[in-house]
C-alpha cells in the first residue's frame, strides 16, 4: 500500500470512529426505511389485529386517503362497547395492513328517535376540499325484522367532523332524492368527484353525485335496475367497473359486476366475480379499492364475512383482483403482498384459506 493510500484509509477511519453515531443511526434507519417500505402480508378471513393487537372493528366500510395515509372508517360491533351504543371506528394505515386505530369517531346512543334497536350501518367517509370538513354518510334505519316494522326507514345519516378520526357532528337524516336507500357505497372519481351508491328497493341500484358541500346527495347519475346491495365501484382504465351482492341479508350470494364507459351507463350484463358455488368465498362487498403504485396499479375487493350471531368476530375478504379489459374476477382468497409503493399485489400462499 502506498502512503497515500495509508494516509486516506486512515483518514477514513477516523472520520467513521469519530462518527460512529451517525453511521449506527443511519444503517437502522435504512433498515427501518426498507421494512415500512418492503410487501406485507395480508390474510383474507382470519382475525386481523390493529396496533392494539385487538381484531379490527370496521366492518361494511369504506377507506379515505389523505396524503400517503390511508383511513379506514366501519362499523364497530366490539363486544366492550357498551349495550345499545352504535359505534363507528376509524383507522389509519400507510401500507394498508398494519392499522392503527384511531378513535370512535361516532358512538350514539340516539341521533333522532329512529326506535330501539334502530340501525347504524356501511358509514363511508368523504373529504371535501372546498370546505375543508370530513363528511360521513351512513345507512340508518329502524330495528330489525323480529322487532316493530325493521328497514322501513331507509335512509342515510350524514354527520361531519373539522377533522378525519374526531369526534363526528351528527347533521341529519333523509332519504337521497327521495328514494330508498339501504346499504350505500361511496366512489371518488379520478377528478375527485364523489359519488354515493344507495340501494333503492323498489328499482335498483342507484348512483347520485353529491352537492358541492358533499352534504346532500345532488344528482342522480344512473339507476341500474339491478336488484343488487353492496355496492362499489372502480374506474380502471377506460373503464367503470360497478360490483354488488344479491340481497340475502347476512348470508353470502355470488356477488356480480358490470362495465361501463360512461358512469351514466349503459352498463353490460352483470356476470359473477368468482365460482357460483363459493357464493363470493362467504364474502360481500363494501369496496373496490383502487393502490396506484409507481410499477403497477392495483384493485383490492373489500368483502365482508359476516357472521351474524358474533358480529365482533366478522372478518375480512381483502383479495386483489384480475381485472382489465371489461373482465373482473376475484381469484380463490389467498395469504397475498401489496407493496404499497410500486402497486403490486403477489398472492404468495398456495393453501387456499376459502372456507
Ligand atoms: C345485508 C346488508 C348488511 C345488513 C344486513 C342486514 O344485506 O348488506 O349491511 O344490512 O343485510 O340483514
Amino acid at each position: 500500500m502506498t502512503i497515500a493510500r495509508k494516509n486516506k484509509t486512515v483518514i477514513m477511519m477516523k472520520i467513521f470512529f469519530n462518527h460512529r453515531m451517525l453511521f449506527v443511526l443511519l444503517f437502522a434507519g435504512l433498515l427501518a426505511g426498507r421494512a415500512i417500505a418492503a410487501p406485507q402480508t395480508i390474510k383474507p378471513g382470519e382475525v386481523w389485529p390493529d396496533d392494539r393487537g385487538q381484531h379490527i372493528q370496521a366492518h361494511g366500510g369504506g377507506i379515505l386517503k389523505l396524503g400517503d395515509t390511508y383511513y379506514w372508517f366501519g362499523e364497530d360491533r366490539g363486544q366492550t362497547n357498551a349495550r345499545g351504543l352504535r359505534c363507528v371506528s376509524c383507522y389509519s394505515s400507510t401500507n394498508l395492513v398494519q392499522w392503527t386505530f384511531r378513535n370512535q369517531v361516532i358512538q350514539a346512543r340516539s341521533l333522532e328517535d329512529f326506535g330501539r334497536g334502530w340501525v347504524l350501518e356501511r358509514p363511508k367517509v368523504f373529504y371535501n376540499a372546498k370546505t375543508k370538513k370530513f363528511v360521513m354518510y351512513m345507512h340508518i334505519d329502524d330495528p330489525l325484522p323480529g322487532q316493530r316494522g325493521g328497514y322501513q326507514l331507509a335512509r342515510v345519516g350524514v354527520a361531519v367532523c373539522d377533522t378525519v378520526d374526531g369526534d363526528y357532528q351528527y347533521l341529519k337524516s333523509f332519504r337521497p332524492l327521495g328514494h330508498e336507500s339501504r346499504d350505500i357505497g361511496q366512489f371518488v372519481d379520478d377528478d375527485g368527484t364523489a359519488y354515493l351508491i344507495f340501494e333503492d328497493r323498489p328499482f335498483g341500484f342507484r348512483i347520485a353525485k353529491l352537492s358541492d358541500d358533499y352534504l346532500t346527495v345532488e344528482k342522480e347519475i344512473c339507476l341500474i335496475p339491478e336488484h343488487m346491495e353492496g355496492g362499489a365501484i372502480v374506474h380502471y382504465g377506460n373503464l367503470y367497473y360497478a360490483i354488488g351482492s344479491a340481497l340475502t341479508g347476512w348470508s353470502p350470494n355470488t356477488n356480480k359486476f358490470a362495465t361501463a364507459t360512461n358512469l351514466a351507463g349503459p352498463w353490460s350484463e352483470f356476470k359473477d366475480i368468482a365460482p357460483p358455488e363459493t357464493k363470493t368465498y362467504g364474502s360481500q362487498s363494501t369496496l373496490l379499492l383502487k393502490v396506484v403504485g409507481d410499477k403497477t396499479t392495483s384493485v383490492i375487493f373489500m368483502g365482508d364475512i359476516w357472521k351474524p350471531a358474533t358480529q365482533w368476530d366478522s372478518r375480512y375478504l381483502w383479495m386483489p383482483v384480475q381485472i382489465g379489459d371489461g373482465k373482473l374476477w376475484l381469484p380463490e382468497p389467498r395469504e397475498w403482498t401489496l407493496d404499497i409503493k410500486t402497486g403490486e399485489a403477489v398472492i404468495t400462499a398456495t393453501n387456499s384459506i376459502a372456507r
